[in-house]
């Protein structure tokens, strides 16, 4: 077990900010992980701050240099586990990029994760915010993951209902003493997922980006590779790659009103985009708020809001002369301030801060 020191996080964190590790070690099987937690440096290290998860980087800010122990998760290894009559399932090593992941179940002919094309970060990352889009959560393909409890070193398994899976959110970000008495946050690393591919497949087309590829093709049942190709498309269109620009997707989540307050909204902003949830409350989109407020292509130092999306803080300075983490905190107080003050709506970010 190689523990590294002072390691560059520039190419760890898809914003591309630069910080430094004081001491990085990489998990590569679980076995590693059971070394370490054995070791004089898992005692030193955890006597001076909780050891930091690191996966994909793909959801996180970084503010400073990180002082704790960090744990790279590089596990790799995808398989079928079990093909029934119902479902593929299939299994991800939690170091595994996510769209390749997605691809490979494609080439394989196992669809049903084609809507969640080309999200940055790993598979380990992915139950932890729930991730979704056009119409799909992770949590609607979800079957089981691993981890490893880092008081105990206990391997334990987890299915959908023990991860409590919410708009993006699941225990894995609540801490323990929280409202949900099962918080993991800091206290597990995921070590491999599986997931449950239904069959027979069913397409997921009723996002209104997918409805206007419907629309603009004429092909109304497209295969899952199709969908694929399309989710692949409105994304490259709207949403900055953040190996050319840097960024953690959605900076905050879309936030949920009561009829009320959106009828309220609605009353002094008849344009605002609101979707009704199936509990009766509005869903608002969060980038129609930041964007009425004007904040497209404004920055602060070097972090800036994208221009094609407004709900996604970009790094404009590149690998040469990057945002800082305070850069980009400070841009998304700026927009918080500005859209509570014209809509009374408090954004809540969506990113990991350290
Ligand atoms: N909009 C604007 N101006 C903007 C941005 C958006 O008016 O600057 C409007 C759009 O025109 C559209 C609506 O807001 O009518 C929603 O925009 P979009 O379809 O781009 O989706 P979103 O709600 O902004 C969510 C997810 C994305 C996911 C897409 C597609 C969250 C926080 N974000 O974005 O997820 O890819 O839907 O399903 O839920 C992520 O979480 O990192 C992420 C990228």
């Amino acid at each position: 077990m190689l523990v590294e020191n002072q390691v560059a996080l520039q190419r760890y964190n898809s914003f591309g900010i630069a910080a430094r590790a004081k001491k990085l070690t990489r998990i590569r099987q679980t076995d590693d992980l059971t070394a370490l937690m054995a070791s004089e440096v898992w005692a030193q290290a955890r006597s001076e701050a909780p050891p930091f998860v690191l996966g994909g980087g793909s959801n996180l800010v970084i503010t400073g240099d990180i002082k704790a122990l960090v744990l790279k998760v590089e596990i790799a290894g995808r398989r079928l586990v079990e093909e029934t009559d119902k479902a593929w399932v299939v299994e991800g090593g939690a170091g595994e990029n996510w769209h390749d992941f997605v691809t490979w179940t494609l080439d394989q002919g196992w669809p049903g994760l084609e809507n969640l094309a080309l999200i940055p970060g790993s598979v380990g990352a992915s139950p932890v915010q729930n991730i979704g889009a056009y119409g799909v959560e992770l949590q609607d393909r979800f079957h089981s993951l691993d981890a490893v409890d880092l008081q105990t070193g206990q391997a334990f398994t987890l299915d959908a209902a023990q991860c409590g899976f919410g708009y993006r959110d699941s225990v894995f970000k609540h801490a323990p003493s929280d409202e949900r008495s099962f918080g993991l946050a800091g206290r597990a690393l995921i070590t491999r997922v599986r997931f449950l591919l239904p069959k027979p497949w069913k397409p997921v087309l009723g996002y209104m980006d997918l409805e206007r590829k419907m629309a603009e093709t004429g092909n109304h049942s497209p295969s899952a590779q199709q969908i694929f190709d399309w989710v692949v498309a409105i994304r490259r269109a709207k949403l900055p790659d953040p190996a050319f620009i840097g960024n953690a997707g959605s900076f905050f989540k879309n936030p949920t009103v009561t009829l009320e307050q959106c009828a309220d909204i609605i009353a002094r902003d008849p344009k605002v985009v609101h979707y009704p949830m199936p509990d009766g409350s509005i869903k608002l989109a969060a980038g129609w708020l930041i964007d009425a407020c004007g904040w497209k292509g404004k920055s602060v130092g070097n972090a800036a809001v994208y221009e094609k999306q407004a709900l996604v803080l970009v790094n404009k300075g590149g690998p040469e002369q990057p945002c800082t983490g305070g850069e980009v905190m400070t841009l998304a107080k700026a927009i918080q301030t500005s859209v509570y003050e014209r809509f009374g709506i408090l954004l809540e970010p969506e990113p990991v801060v350290v």
